[in-house]
């Protein structure tokens, strides 16, 4: 005879069940390494169109973008008609793409990239334009019928309503629909997406937008962007949350858009370090050798793209000098941010640095362990862990060391 199981075991048989429904909701396997891409707002803004986007994908493939693996390409805000048509759909602005978005997204994916668009968890996008909520499977069935990849989805004119709820179901949308996308969270951080964001989509931007500038914040009537430089302040306490698959997006790059060299190469150095999302915001068709060169270098892109999806820690801070460490599946990397106005010396002695992560578990003992080391932006090997670091590094300047 069948023994009866009690019903208070099936209550939470069934609650653990819907647990898990609830938290798988995502595509998973989308996003093993951080995206990398180029997303229209930074330069842009509400002035998008067809030609930009075909112009810009035949860029990344010519300058070697694609092949350095900035793959996706993003419209942002503004690529809508102010009003969805007579069955409630999206409808592409007819001025901006007067092919429609599906030849747009064709022509994408014919070159090789992958597509990317932009809407609101709220009633109006940021820019006016119209917000998603209340048309959740719709929106997602149109994107899935485009044929994107990568939805972008912000978080103006919510009213009160909850993060968590409304990214969780514009989640459910995307699977449901069926089709492949990248969730991209964009909250700013208000509601600590890293607590739970982790099985509802790929990345999480973790403060309010950056701007062109190194340091400090830059006001705007009613809300501030944040420099590069304070955007970083922000990110050690938030580290354990990324890892494969769901990462911190301290939001895209104003690598190219007007910061001194030295600056973009200290702003990309550190997102790289702190395995972010690589998305450039600049004009692809003007950019200058320095700019792509930047972008592309492929030492700083496999620091970013490493396997082992750990962000660096930051290991000491003194007079806005950094140093940031970060595990790597095979070594680490170093990387010395100055931060301040003035040239710093470096004297870094290994043995005198023993280095060990909570997050990683990584434990080095350079006393035991001997690395081999070589600067990442001078393209030089440096020799062995043996010798102390002795090195200036510029005002608002980086300088990464990679051991292996
Ligand atoms: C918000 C986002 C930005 C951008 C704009 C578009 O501010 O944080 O990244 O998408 O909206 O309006």
């Amino acid at each position: 005879m069948l023994k009866r199981v009690p019903i208070s075991t099936c209550m939470l048989l069934f609650a653990l069940l819907f647990a898990q429904a609830v938290n798988a909701q995502k595509f998973e396997g989308l996003a093993l390494t951080p995206p990398m891409g180029w997303n229209s707002w930074n330069t842009f803004a509400v002035k998008i169109n067809e030609k930009l986007v075909m112009e810009t994908a035949d860029q990344l493939v010519s300058s070697g973008m694609k092949d350095a693996g900035y793959t996706y390409l993003v419209l942002d805000d503004a690529w809508m008609a102010m009003e969805r048509d007579a069955q409630g759909n999206l409808v592409a602005d007819p001025q901006k793409f007067p092919h429609g978005m599906k030849v747009v997204a064709d022509y994408v994916h014919s070159k090789g990239l992958k597509f990317g668009l932009y809407n609101c968890a709220g009633t109006k996008t940021c820019a006016g334009y119209p917000g998603t909520r209340g048309y959740e499977y719709q929106d997602a069935r149109f994107y899935a019928a485009v044929g994107i990849d990568y939805l972008k989805f912000d978080w103006c004119n919510t009213d009160g309503i909850n993060a968590k709820e409304a990214y969780t179901t514009m989640s459910t949308a995307i699977k449901t629909a069926g089709r492949p996308i990248v969730f991209s969270l964009c909250e700013w951080g208000n509601n600590k997406p890293w607590d739970w964001a982790e099985h509802v989509g790929h990345l999480w931007r973790t403060t309010t937008d950056i701007t062109n500038q190194f340091n400090g914040i830059k006001k705007f009537g009613t809300w501030s962007a944040f420099s590069a430089m304070k955007i970083v302040e922000s990110q050690n306490a938030i580290r354990k949350f990324a890892g494969p698959g769901h990462w911190n997006d301290p939001d895209m790059l104003e690598v190219g858009n007007g910061m001194k060299v030295n600056e973009d190469r200290a702003h990309f150095s550190i997102w790289c370090m702190l395995a972010a999302p690589l998305i450039a915001g600049n004009d692809l068709r003007k950019m200058t050798p320095q700019t792509l060169s930047i972008l592309t270098d492929k030492d700083m892109i496999a620091i970013d793209q490493d396997s082992l999806g750990v962000e660096a820690y930051k290991l000491a801070e003194k007079d806005s000098l950094d140093t940031w460490v970060k595990p790597m599946k095979k070594g680490l990397a170093i990387c010395f941010l100055n931060r301040s106005e003035k040239a710093q010396t470096i004297d870094f002695n290994w043995t005198a640095n023993p280095l060990a992560d909570d997050v990683s578990k990584m434990k080095v003992d350079f006393k035991q362990t001997n690395y081999k080391v070589r600067d990442l932006w001078a393209k030089k090997e440096l020799g062995t862990t043996k010798k102390p670091f002795k090195q200036v590094v510029p005002a608002h300047d980086a300088i990464v060391l990679r051991l292996y």
